[in-house]
């Protein structure tokens, strides 16, 4: 059993990465095993709708973790996405990564598998980058793993999140409930739930 963890900040060792490693090592705890990729420090180009995924099963980008965190999330029963808030949204790098990542996955690799997002401010913008990131998910078929407030970490370094102990605390609750609902899938071993074909409104043909 296993979790990726995503951190869209460009601080490598910074806030989101600490909320992702109090998440790493509470998933450990539950014997659910996890890697952090770091994507969020250096420029990550964005979508450039050319639709190469569509063919390929991969992005067209093949120079940085995109493709690599995309065939491991297919193996994955789960992912955590971390950002940084910038300008009360997602850090630049990460909604480019994120982007390119659920655009080119093939949803249909990715269906039920667990989500969460959590993300890291100095003071505002939580709730709307925590909507943002959501997203991803609730597009994709995955259900979103909750915890007891919104995963929302405050600081400005990694000793700031230490002091934030609410938001140490929901991370703890996250990782718990994330672990819980992996081994309750497993459990239940049951088929995935069918589709009817699908329609679209729209003018893609
Ligand atoms: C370009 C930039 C924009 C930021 N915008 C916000 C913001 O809108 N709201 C906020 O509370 N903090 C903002 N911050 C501060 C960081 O989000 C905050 O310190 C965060 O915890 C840093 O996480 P990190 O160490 O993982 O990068 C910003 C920082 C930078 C560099």
């Amino acid at each position: 059993m296993k979790v990726i963890l995503v951190n869209g900040s460009p601080r490598a060792a910074g806030c989101t990465y600490t909320g992702l490693t109090i998440i790493k090592e509470q998933l450990s705890q539950n014997g659910v095993d996890s890697e952090i990729y770091q994507v969020g420090n250096k420029p990550v180009a964005g979508c450039i709708a050319c639709l190469s995924c569509k063919k390929t099963g991969k992005c067209v980008f093949d120079n940085d973790l995109v493709n690599t965190v995309a065939e491991e999330l297919r193996k994955a029963e789960g992912i955590v996405l971390g950002s940084a808030v910038h300008f009360a949204s997602a850090t630049g790098a990460a909604t480019s990564f994120f982007d390119r990542l659920f655009y080119s996955v093939g949803f249909d690799t990715i269906k039920m598998k667990f989500g969460a997002s959590i993300v890291s401010c100095r003071r505002g913008g939580a709730s709307a980058t925590f909507d943002q990131l959501n997203k991803y998910f609730t597009i994709a078929q995955m259900p979103i793993v909750s915890s007891c407030y919104w995963n929302q970490i405050h600081g400005y370094t990694p000793e700031d999140v230490y002091k934030d102990e609410e938001g140490v605390h929901t991370l703890r609750v996250l990782a718990n409930n994330m672990a819980y609902l992996i081994k309750c899938k497993a459990a239940a071993n049951i088929p995935l739930p069918e589709e009817p074909p699908r329609v679209r409104t729209n003018f893609i043909r």
